[in-house]
């Protein structure tokens, strides 16, 4: 009489990410926009942050097949690869790339898997900010990850764990929410805003 053999876990299944960024480069003609950018990232949401200039739109654009005369690398969805689809492809494949607001509930029609947002809150009230943060937190309970853009570390920190910082077209670095919050020197050198502490 032998007894039962103990039931084998699964085996784990591979993850594919997400979004998948590897080696990405831009340029605007000699200027060297994305310097070999890359991270990945699963169902969550990930915020992008940085001062002027960094680089944070061509990256948005970028994985949207909005793209400067120059790209090279690769941005995988889900596995597939992005670069070189034109836009509307790259939509059509469950990303709903937005900067305005108001375009956000018209890219929610199409059921994204992952929202790709640039600055999403700029020159909006207090009020309706909260209200667009209630909105992504919601999308990601229906398990839509966001990939955010956001110069209002406030939006930033609420919403996403992961925080990229970057600066010269490069992912510098990469920190926590929690981390970032409590760190006003980081605030003032990566982001050059005042330290969330000292606002009101
Ligand atoms: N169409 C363009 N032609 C030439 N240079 C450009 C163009 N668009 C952006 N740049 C340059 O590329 C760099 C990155 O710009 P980008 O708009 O990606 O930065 P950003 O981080 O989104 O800045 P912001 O915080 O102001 O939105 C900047 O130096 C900018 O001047
Ligand atoms: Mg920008």
């Amino acid at each position: 009489m032998s007894e039962a053999a103990p039931l084998q876990p699964p085996p784990t299944p591979v993850a594919v990410p997400v979004l998948a960024v590897d080696g990405l480069n831009a340029y605007y003609g000699r200027a060297h926009v994305l310097e070999d950018v890359g991270f990945e990232m699963g169902r969550e949401s990930v915020a992008i942050v940085g001062r002027n200039g960094m680089g944070k739109t061509t990256l948005c654009n970028a994985i949207m097949g909005i793209r400067p005369p120059e790209l090279s690398g690769s941005i995988r969805f889900e596995g597939q690869e992005l670069v070189g689809r034109p836009s509307y492809r790259i939509a059509g494949a469950g990303i709903g790339g937005e900067q305005q607001m108001l375009a956000i509930g018209r890219a929610l029609l199409t059921n994204p898997k992952l929202l790709v947002m640039d600055e999403p809150s700029e020159g909006l009230a207090p009020t309706i900010i909260e209200h667009l943060i209630e909105s992504f937190r919601a999308l990601e309970h229906e398990g839509v990850s966001i990939l955010l853009i956001e110069q209002n570390l406030g939006v930033a920190t609420a919403l996403a764990d992961r925080q990229l910082i970057m600066i010269s077209g490069q992912i510098a670095t990469e920190t926590t929410a929690e981390a970032l919050v409590n760190d006003p020197d980081a605030q003032r050198r990566y982001l050059g805003v005042e330290p969330l502490a000292e606002r009101h």
